[in-house]
């Protein structure tokens, strides 16, 4: 399968009075045509800096952006605002986790689907409304016409999330990056709206980064699924690999607390010690301090990702060792 994009050494650094944050600090991976393919790790992994990162939506005055973003055989890192805000909309959009933030306030929300309509696909007023009201229903949105005329506050965070997507997809762009899309809504609808996203992510033949704390999420929707750790992917694999086959003593600590995706305890726990501060991370291997079975090398050396199985990519001494043995 092509790539649609490929992340090279990617690093995100935050410049703080006193400190360099080290949020996404070199991570390699790819996303195929037309698959979804999850982010899954503790909260201050960099899922979010990652997600941002890719759609160049991150302040440029104090982040600074190594490595390469190629996407459509393009560096993102290399285009100019004006050029990236062609590709903003029109192949890349994003999902933010509340769609309060997303939408303004002071906006009918039909109006707000209509402007994206006219600014990037230079529809007419009255073409742009009836667009709208159509991709209104679409998503799911019940008296569309009458709904077109509410303002953000009057309408559910599942019924503004719905109108988010039909922002994000009135473009049909070919990459969604979907980030924490449903976790700020009432979980009697996160499953309606997950259903709806990736109903239309296949529909509509895009590829979709979807970032998600719930493992159940992504057992569910995902074709592969990418673990994150302290800044650096740890794991990556097609979903029955990393969920029944996991590698990684940091994807084998996070499944364990989900025993077996049963319904109520699905979300990830903490597993025992903490999320490392980026500004001073471990040395050697990041996850080290939390993981049984560190060795002295695990201190000193950092694992290079190793491919196990063709496909599953593992970021472990454990693994590193072997491989040179067979090697
Ligand atoms: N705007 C910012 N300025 C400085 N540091 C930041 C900023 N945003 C994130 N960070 C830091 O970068 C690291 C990664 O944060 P990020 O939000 O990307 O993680 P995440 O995996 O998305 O977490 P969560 O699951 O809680 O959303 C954390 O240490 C966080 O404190
Ligand atoms: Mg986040």
């Amino acid at each position: 399968m092509n790539s649609l994009l490929k992340v090279n050494d990617l690093k995100v650094h935050y410049l703080l009075a006193n400190s360099v944050v080290r949020a996404v600090d070199g991570v390699t991976f790819d996303l195929k045509e037309n698959e979804i393919f999850s982010l899954v790790g503790e909260s201050g992994s960099g899922k979010s800096t990652l997600a941002y990162a890719i759609a160049r939506l991150l302040d440029s005055s104090y982040v600074r952006i190594y490595g390469e973003i190629i996407f459509n055989g393009i560096n993102l890192l290399e285009l100019s605002e004006i050029e990236m805000e062609k590709i903003r909309g029109n192949l890349i959009s994003m999902i933010p986790q509340d769609p309060s933030a997303a939408l303004n306030p002071a906006y009918t929300v039909g109006e707000q689907i209509a402007e994206v309509l006219r600014y990037k696909k230079g529809l007419t007023h009255k073409e742009a409304r009836d667009l709208s009201i159509e991709l209104m229903k679409k998503v799911g949105i019940p008296d569309a016409e009458k709904r077109y005329l509410n303002y953000p506050h009057q309408l559910s965070g599942g019924m503004n999330q719905r109108v988010v997507i039909a922002i994000a997809m009135a473009l049909r762009p070919r990459l969604i990056i979907a980030d924490e899309p449903t976790s700020a809504l009432d979980v009697t609808v996160q499953a309606r709206i997950l259903e709806l996203l990736t109903g239309l992510v296949k529909e509509y033949g895009s590829t979709m980064l979807l970032i998600t704390h719930d493992l159940g999420v992504a057992a569910e929707v995902s074709d592969r699924i990418g673990v994150m750790y302290a800044g650096k992917l740890m794991e990556i694999g097609s979903k029955e690999e990393i969920l029944e086959k996991p590698l990684h003593p940091y994807t084998q600590a996070l499944l364990h607390v989900v025993p077996r995706f049963h319904k109520k305890k699905r979300r990830l726990k903490p597993i025992a010690g903490m999320v490392p501060n980026l500004s001073s991370p471990p040395s050697g291997c990041r996850f080290h301090p939390r993981c049984p079975y560190r060795s002295k090398e695990c201190v000193l050396q950092e694992p290079l990702m190793v491919e196990v199985e063709p496909g599953h990519w593992v970021s472990c001494n454990l693994y590193a060792m072997e491989a040179s043995y067979h090697a």
